[in-house]
């Protein structure tokens, strides 16, 4: 049975305090609830990454990065390498974020790099992908979400499989408050794991989960979880309140 997730990316946001502050929220919100099959993620900014681990030791919340660079080790200032989040304790890194591609310019080929790095080192990561507003206005968007994943995932054999959770963000729906309808997250993930199918078999495409990701909020979160190809949820603005991100999880 595939996990369902909800995940909360918080991108640069919250200082030591306010993380402390939201993950005792999130705790006290969550702590009755019955999690079976379900993951509950929040994924703080770099410098926070340890203070979080030890602060959810013992409770039901993982803590993944946000991103992750490919080499080892090495004179790439500013960076972060796999060795360093698994000292600390991470064990996922989430992964082509559209803002990752958009401002720093990770391209599919770096993000397969950045793939196999993880895999080297025994690590899971929530994939992110997905189309441009004027991708889907010209009705190309079922092709570049396929580009996305060819490119970057589909030199994987499928044992790896077992480490790739997708998260499909239409970058029109992040951060705008237009989030796409079910019925379009439904048709796109359907879309993506057929893809997944066809390359691999339908063990691995039915084991993937498939996360939506784009302006999900509380109003809006119960319709989206609950279509058959939708396996949760990564959240931006709405996981920085622990009372929202709650209420999400509460909706899968
Ligand atoms: O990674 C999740 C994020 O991009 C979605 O942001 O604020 O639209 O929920 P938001």
């Amino acid at each position: 049975m595939r996990q369902k997730i909800v995940a909360g990316n918080w991108k640069m946001n919250n200082d030591k305090n306010q993380t402390e502050v939201l993950i005792s929220g999130i705790k006290e919100e969550i702590k009755d609830l019955s999690l079976d099959n379900t993951r509950v993620i929040i994924s703080p900014s770099f410098i926070n990454l340890e203070s979080a681990v030890k602060s959810t030791e013992g409770s039901s919340i993982e803590v993944v990065a946000q991103n992750m660079h490919q080499a080892k080790s090495g004179a790439y200032t500013g960076e972060v390498s796999a060795d360093m989040l698994k000292s600390i304790g991470i064990k996922t890194v989430i992964l082509g974020h559209s803002e990752r591609r958009t401002y720093f310019g990770e391209t599919d080929e770096i993000l397969a790099e950045k793939v196999n790095a993880v895999l080297e080192n025994d690590l899971e990561t929530i994939f992110c992908f997905g189309e441009l507003l004027e991708d889907r206005k010209s009705d190309n968007h079922f092709n570049v979400v396929e580009s996305q994943l060819k490119n970057a995932l589909f030199h994987l054999e499928a044992k790896d499989w077992a480490s790739i959770v997708l998260a499909y963000e239409p970058v029109w729906a992040i951060g705008t408050g237009e989030t796409a309808s079910a019925e379009q997250a439904q048709e796109m993930h359907a879309f993506i794991r057929s893809i997944v199918a066809d390359k691999y078999n339908a063990e691995v495409a039915e084991a993937v989960s498939i996360l939506y990701g784009g302006s999900v909020k509380p109003a809006n979160a119960e319709e989206i979880f609950s279509k058959p190809d939708v396996d949760g949820g990564l959240i931006g603005g709405a996981a920085l309140k622990a009372s929202d991100f709650s209420a999400i999880i509460k909706a899968i």
